[in-house]
């Protein structure tokens, strides 16, 4: 099993440690790890965010995790040469184009939760966001506007190959064990406005006809930002495009309180000996503030690592461990700062691995 390890930069590096080793204390004997540059520190070394022997390694390797890209000191940069260039063109590169991403509210830290504690205990949901499309990969482009000042332009498109894709993704989710509400199924778009979102409706509603026991509804966009605040436990899997899905994947995280808890999951076709290739990694990002100070909650990473380990590598007891000692160290009282609690990195990290 070769796992190409791509901790980042600002806390990248010493989340994934702590997931390594939360790895190796599972038992996995028979894990390959690889470890590259990518991000600030692959530009800094190689003089590009995502070098091609970053890229290869990851092609070869059955599973990817990453830490976090995004460096201050690289935001003087032209854009292809950003950190993070390095993560869409991971994506694109390798066909990453189903995102999976869990939010909800653990028990005992729903005061982290800016809702109201009865409110907060009933998100558990699951964000399934297109990764490879959308208005992030069209062309686009600056010109000069006919009133002579300048105008930038980004063409937003979704082909119905490319709904049907993710919407299959977002089917067999809802069916499965990742969805917290079984069968049901909420496509969000903003087709009142946008022709993209007519030919992504259309194109969901059709593929609903092969899934008949699943619950599907579809939602505005802005209705469905203030739903998952305002009564999120209608909310089982949530089905949408890259940009809506970017945005309401950060608000459902701040929806729990806790950005150092959630992991995520990026999928495409390609099929490993073990599973589905794919890559790992927190939703936070690289926090330079607090880089290098061993003050990091590595909990996401572990939890992604636990996704791997369950996608990549059909190891759903392995996985399903490692989440279960994540959420007794939660219980047992281990709480990094974004928590509000004093424990560190390592100590998060030790205290996972001796719950396992
Ligand atoms: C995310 C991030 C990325 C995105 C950035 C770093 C390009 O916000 O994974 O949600 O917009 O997809
Ligand atoms: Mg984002």
């Amino acid at each position: 099993m070769k796992i190409a390890v791509l901790p980042g930069d600002g806390i990248g590096p010493e989340v994934t440690r702590e997931a390594v080793k939360v790895l190796e204390a599972a038992g996995l004997a028979d894990l390959t790890l690889f470890e590259g540059d990518v991000g600030g520190i692959a530009y800094k070394n190689h003089g590009h965010p995502l070098p091609d022997e970053t890229l290869t390694m990851a092609r070869e390797a059955d599973a990817i995790l990453f830490g976090a890209v995004g460096d201050p000191s690289c935001d003087a940069l032209e854009r292809s040469l950003r950190p993070e260039q390095a993560i869409l063109g991971l994506r694109k590169e390798l066909g990453l184009f189903a995102n999976l991403r869990p939010a909800k509210v653990y028990k005992g830290l729903e005061h982290l939760s800016p809702l109201t504690p009865d409110i907060a205990t009933t998100l558990d949901l699951l964000i399934v966001r297109e990764l490879t499309g959308d208005v992030y990969f069209g062309d686009k482009g600056e010109r000069i506007a006919v009133d002579g000042s300048r105008e930038g332009w980004d063409m937003m498109s979704y082909t119905e190959t490319e709904v049907r894709r993710i919407a299959q993704v977002a089917f067999r989710a809802a069916r499965s064990g990742d969805s917290p509400k079984k069968q049901r199924l909420c496509s969000v778009d903003k087709a009142n406005v946008l022709e993209t979102s007519q030919v992504w409706r259309e194109t969901v509603k059709d593929a609903a006809g092969a899934h008949p026991d699943i619950d599907l509804s579809h939602m505005y966009v802005d209705n469905a930002a203030m739903q998952i605040i305002s009564n999120p436990s209608q909310f089982g899997v949530i089905l949408t495009g890259n940009l809506f899905g970017d945005i309401l994947s950060d608000l459902a995280s701040a929806a729990v309180g806790s950005i150092g808890l959630l992991a995520s999951a990026s999928l495409g076709d390609r099929q490993t000996a073990h599973g589905t290739y794919g890559l790992y990694e927190p939703i936070h990002g690289s926090a330079p503030d607090i880089a290098g100070q061993g003050k990091a909650n590595p909990m996401a990473t572990i939890l992604s690592a636990a996704m791997m380990l369950r996608h990549s590598f059909g190891m759903e007891t392995e996985a399903a461990r490692i989440e279960a000692a994540v959420e007794r160290a939660l219980a047992d009282g281990i709480r990094g700062a974004d928590l509000g609690g004093d424990h560190g990195t390592q100590a998060i990290g030790a205290a996972v691995r001796e719950r396992l």
